[in-house]
């Protein structure tokens, strides 16, 4: 496979990654990780993500050129994340990409990390018959996707069809794993706890009533069922009984990925797409994968899944969405590229 030579660096919260591509061929894919320096706090705390990011992005920017046996000055482009995410770790990634850009002489492009959690799914399955649909479900963002131009060049380019109206899915992992006394992060941790009954607890399902499905058929909420996790347990634990915990992961992981798979299902209905793509830290769900693949199976979509590998944060996916970027004729960012934290 030709193509550019890009490198990606993504920063946007706690995993520092750089990544090598040439165009769809996955070079190298380094993330260096400050997860267990948040752990003890139940969250990422950003001053401290900021700082892991300053010691990590040179180690990871080396084993990445070494793993790929490449040298930076054969490099074609140089692709970050702009944002959405923390400013204080966005920061370091573009101020890095833009003096790396810079000293090599070669073009820089700040693309969004949203459609950089799309965009990798073309390492494993190559190009994107579109218009597809994405689901996107990440730490930060829960999101049905209309894919036209995942470079957001063509076309109508990336168009949102929902998204959630309170927490995000993996929030609502985070926060329920949380209550639940597990530790941070919270969505690996109950896709392993939930061995129990899914069936065991009918925790609600956000936004699926007649009356919201008229004006939020495609978006998402999870505050409440967190909220009814949370009133669950409270009243186990007042009765004196004891709380399985199997059974509360398992009913509250059915919970989200049901209202998950239905609705992406429901949208490839409504706009006639025959593809689905899922990509986010939550898309590395083992429910999840298993629930879409079914119910995508019995509607005749085509279901691409990314390795869970590839569905959190990491640098490869900066890069192939920098080379596709590239690929559609789009313009090399300014280089006095700021990071933006609330890019739609
Ligand atoms: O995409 P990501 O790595 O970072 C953001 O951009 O947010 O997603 C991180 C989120 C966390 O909330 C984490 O708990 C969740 O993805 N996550 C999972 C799984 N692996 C990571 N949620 C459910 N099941 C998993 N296996
Ligand atoms: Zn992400």
């Amino acid at each position: 496979m030709s193509g550019p030579l890009v490198l990606g660096i993504e920063s946007s919260c706690d995993e520092t990654g750089v990544g090598i591509v040439r165009g769809h061929e996955l070079l190298a894919n380094e993330v260096a990780s400050s997860v267990d320096l948040h752990a003890r706090f139940g969250g990422v705390v950003p001053e401290i993500a900021s700082r892991a990011h300053l010691e990590a992005m040179l180690p990871t920017l080396e084993r990445a050129c070494a793993k790929a046996d490449v040298d930076l000055t054969e490099i074609d482009a140089v692709a970050v994340t702009a944002g959405p995410g923390l400013m204080g770790a966005l920061v370091v990634g573009v101020a890095a990409a833009k003096a790396l850009a810079f000293a090599l002489g070669k073009p820089l492009y700040g693309v969004n990390h949203l459609a950089g959690h799309v965009a990798v799914d073309l390492l494993e399955h190559g190009p994107l018959p579109t218009p597809c649909v994405a689901l996107l479900v990440s730490g930060g963002h829960t999101s049905l996707l209309l894919v036209d131009d995942i470079a957001g060049v063509r076309g109508r380019g990336i168009v949102e069809l929902g998204a959630t109206i309170d927490d995000a899915a993996g929030e609502a992992y985070d926060k329920v794993a949380r209550l639940l006394g597990l530790p941070y992060p919270g969505g690996p941790v109950i896709d392993r706890a939930a061995t129990g009954d899914p069936r065991a607890i009918a925790f609600p399902r956000g936004l699926t009533t007649r009356r919201d499905l008229e004006k939020h058929r495609f978006d998402f909420s999870f505050s409440g069922l967190k909220t009814a996790v949370a009133r669950w347990v409270e009243t186990r634990e007042r009765d004196g009984l004891d709380v399985p915990l199997a059974d509360v992961a398992a009913s509250f992981q059915e919970a989200v990925c049901d209202v998950l798979s239905a609705k992406a299902l429901a949208a490839c209905a409504a706009t006639g797409a025959t593809n689905l793509l899922i990509g986010g830290g939550v898309a590395a769900n083992g429910r999840l994968r298993a629930l879409l693949a079914e119910r995508a199976d019995a509607a005749g979509v085509t279901l691409r899944t990314p390795r869970p590998g590839l569905c959190t944060d990491n640098g490869a996916m900066i890069a192939v969405l920098g080379a596709e970027v590239i690929d559609a004729g789009g313009r090399p960012s300014a280089p006095d590229l700021g990071a933006d934290s609330g890019l739609p």
